[in-house]
Parts: structure tokens; C-alpha cells; sequence
């Protein structure tokens, strides 16, 4: 068997959706499962020259422990991954890999959820903890994944232009989520579903509603500070460009349109090791390309 899989980049949260709402982005990993060849594990593009090559990787280990819950030995394989998603950047890259990781061991074991997206949700989700990342690189399009495991996909408004802002640094999203306050006011919630509740409409019809309704009281002030990006915050506002924090950071999700100048470093004052760019909306997730057998 020989085959590759294609998973999404995804924006989790989405500014006041907070581990709820997610956005494909037309930014793909693509993971190529080879049982005709010698066993081995191999990277190209984003981070590739850091992640292992041992076995311990997240599409590998993925792969094991279905297998172990499953209580099945799959064949051996080699795993060759291309990656486009940056590491740790808020932009889904784990749970791509968990996704990618879901489907090896499907098509391993011939478990046929790969033809079945409820399944490989359900089991991404749960390994990887952030449905809000799974539903998008699953389904596509934008996600309201609700916390008893249920999703609601809708296609994004054509007018819904995405560009990701992408610092040169990391931030774990372990330690982004560390930081955050366990409790919040009854003011602060209250306002949060206000905000979601228009998100959904800016992104399903009127993506002019995007800078009314992409506010947050909930995670965005303190991850903001934490990824240091004040001052590119207060250009977006002052350019009257959309904006949220990507998952938990430290990327910057804007959404550019007309009437506003274009996202360019020197209007964000940002330096070259910065990168801005503009995927686009993915309106599927994950593909399947079988090679041959
Ligand atoms: N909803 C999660 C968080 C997304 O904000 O921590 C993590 O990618």
C-alpha cells in the first residue's frame, strides 16, 4: 500500500470562539505511508530538521496507540512527511499530524474510517485534545465543534480572506493555555456569546461584521502580551483590519478586504523574519490519495 494523506493547517478560536470555533486554511501537510519499502521515518519543509526520526513523532506514536487500543500489530511502514504548517505557531500543526497519524492507522489496520470523518474526528480529538483544531482539519470550511463531541460545519462567505502573520518565535500551547485565568466573570462570558454568536454570521454572510464581532474576554489579552505582539495588534486596528489571535498563538489571524491597505511588514512593523501569508480557505479536510495497491 502506498499512500498520501493531506491535512489542513487550522485557526482554532477565532477570536471570542474560544476551543470552540476553527478555520481551514489551504495550507497543507502531506504525509506519504509506504508498506513496499524499507521501514523508516523522513521530513521535508517546516521543521524538518527537528522532529525525530526515531518512531516518536506524533503521526507515528498516533499510529501505535490505535493499534495497542485496538489490540492489533500494524504492518510495518515508511512514513515520508512534506510539511507547509509551521511548528508551534497556532496553526494546527499537532493535530494534523494526529490527524494524518488517525488515517496511517486506519488504512494500517483497515479500520475504513477513512471514509468515515465522524470516526477520525472522534479519535484525533480525544488524542490530541483540541476538538476546535480536529473539526476544521477533518471537515474543512469554518467549525463550531461543541464540547460533548458534536460538529457544525458551514462554508465561509467567498469574502472571508484569511492571512496569517507568523512570527519568527514559538509559544508551547501548553504554556499559552497555562497561562490563563481558571475562572471568568459572568460579564466577561456573557459578552464572549455575544461576539461568537455574530462570528458566526460575519463568517457564514457578512464578513463586514468581522471587526465588530471578533472581540474577546477571554484568552486574547493575555496571550497577546504573552506572544509580545502589541504593537502589531494596534497597527491592524489603526489599518481597520480584522483580527484574532491563531489558536493559542503566538500567529496573528487578519482578515484583509477592500478598503483597507495590504498586510505588508512595513505596515505592521515587522522585520523580514516575520512571514505573512495568505492560504486561503480550505473547503474540505483531509484527503486520501491512494498511489497504488
Ligand atoms: N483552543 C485551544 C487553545 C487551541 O486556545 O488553547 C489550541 O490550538
Amino acid at each position: 500500500m502506498r499512500v498520501t494523506l493531506t491535512v489542513p493547517a487550522t485557526s482554532a478560536n477565532l477570536g471570542p470562539g474560544f476551543d470552540v470555533f476553527g478555520l481551514a486554511l489551504d495550507l497543507c501537510n502531506e504525509v506519504t505511508v509506504d508498506t513496499e519499502t524499507a521501514p523508516g521515518v523522513t521530513w521535508e519543509g517546516e521543521g524538518a530538521d527537528e522532529l525525530p526520526t526515531d518512531g516518536s513523532d506524533l503521526v507515528s506514536t498516533t499510529v501505535a496507540r490505535i493499534a495497542d487500543q485496538m489490540g492489533a500489530q500494524p504492518p510495518a511502514f515508511a512514513l515520508h512527511g512534506v510539511h507547509a504548517i509551521p511548528l508551534e505557531r497556532g496553526l494546527g500543526s499537532s493535530s494534523a499530524a494526529t490527524v494524518a497519524g488517525v488515517l496511517c492507522a486506519s488504512l494500517l489496520l483497515g479500520l475504513g474510517w477513512e471514509s468515515d470523518p465522524w470516526s477520525v474526528f472522534a479519535a484525533a480529538a480525544e488524542i490530541e485534545g483540541h476538538p476546535d483544531n480536529a473539526a476544521p482539519a477533518v471537515f474543512g470550511g469554518f467549525t463550531i465543534a461543541t464540547p460533548d463531541g458534536f460538529v457544525r460545519r458551514l462554508d465561509p462567505h467567498p469574502g472571508i480572506q484569511p492571512a496569517v502573520i507568523v512570527p519568527p518565535s514559538r509559544v508551547a500551547t501548553v504554556d499559552a493555555r497555562a497561562a490563563l485565568p481558571a475562572e471568568v466573570s459572568r460579564a466577561d462570558a456573557v459578552a464572549n456569546i455575544a461576539y461568537a454568536a455574530l462570528a458566526v454570521e460575519a463568517f457564514a454572510s457578512d464578513p463586514g461584521l468581522l471587526a465588530r464581532a471578533l472581540r474577546d474576554r477571554l484568552h486574547q489579552d493575555v496571550r497577546v502580551a504573552l506572544a509580545g505582539v502589541e504593537d502589531i495588534v494596534d497597527a491592524l486596528e489603526g489599518a481597520g483590519i480584522p483580527w484574532c489571535v491563531s489558536g493559542a498563538g503566538p500567529t496573528l489571524l487578519a482578515f484583509e478586504h477592500e478598503g483597507a491597505p495590504p498586510l505588508t511588514p512595513a505596515l505592521l512593523g515587522v522585520s523580514d523574519a516575520w512571514r505573512i501569508i495568505r492560504p486561503g480557505v480550505r473547503a474540505v479536510g483531509f484527503e486520501v490519495n491512494l498511489l497504488d495497491g
